[in-house]
């Protein structure tokens, strides 16, 4: 693993504007929504993938797990894989990755189409996983939280949007399985709210009423009220409209 190395820690006699440039580029900090995604190259099951070059023109989930052959983290896969032509047909494809070797992860998946959970069997995983032993995409997404583990990663989840940026980042512990359809809604959402330029309300589904983004003029806000709500809106104040 990288060490991660703060800006103008280094002591030394040397060139150290020079220096302190390259640390700049060897420090990660944690992405944020909106950054490009961090490129890489990396081994998966299905071969090589260099990201985001590979993807582009698609949505990608990438999501991290602490370790093969553990019990939430085989459900969650399970549950992933069982949703993946849910996936494919939002046109969203998944990658996968923990600090274990390819090798293991085939082992898994291969014990994975043997298991039952939930209704769930002869489940196929599919979609890559990443073989992260160098823990270099891992520390670049900042999956790596030392405080729980300087060894594995916690469980983070990715929205990158077909132009390669990061849209929505989640972080759950160890102990808590994630909600996939949670992770399907959000890309539910994106996608609707890109299309039609609007935002979705606390616990929306697709095909439930959206909001009209909050007017940013005083006149704007008085034609929305002037103009009252008709069959297609409901105006319930200035600064909130919600659309069928
Ligand atoms: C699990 O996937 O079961 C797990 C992984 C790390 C810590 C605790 C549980």
């Amino acid at each position: 693993m990288k060490e991660l190395i703060k800006e103008g820690e280094h002591m030394c006699n040397c060139d150290c504007e020079y220096i302190d440039e390259i640390m700049m580029e060897e420090s990660y900090r944690l992405p944020l929504i909106g950054d490009d995604a961090p490129e890489f190259v990396a081994k998966t099951t299905n071969g090589e993938v260099n990201f985001p070059a590979d993807y582009k023109g698609k949505w990608v989930i990438l999501f991290s797990h602490p370790a093969d052959f553990t019990p939430v983290c085989t459900t969650e896969f399970m549950t992933f894989a069982s949703m993946q032509d849910e996936f494919k047909a939002l046109n969203t494809e998944l990658i996968g990755l923990s600090i274990d070797s390819v090798y293991s992860h085939i082992a898994w998946i291969k014990k994975m189409e043997e298991l039952e959970f939930n209704g769930m069997k002869n489940t196929k995983v599919t979609f890559p996983i990443i073989d992260d032993l160098s823990m270099e995409v891992a520390t670049k997404y900042g999956m790596i939280q030392p405080n729980v583990s300087t060894t594995s990663a916690v469980r983070a989840v990715f929205i990158i949007d077909p132009k390669g940026v990061i849209r929505t980042i989640l972080y759950y512990p160890a102990s808590t399985g994630r909600n996939f359809a949670e992770i399907k809604r959000i890309i539910e959402a994106l996608q609707k709210a890109d299309k039609d330029s609007i935002a979705t309300p606390a616990n929306w589904q697709p095909g439930e009423p959206v909001i009209v983004p909050p007017a940013d003029t005083t006149a704007e806000a008085r034609k929305r009220v002037d103009e009252g709500s008709n069959e297609q809106k409901e105006v319930k104040d200035w600064f909130m409209v919600v659309k069928k």
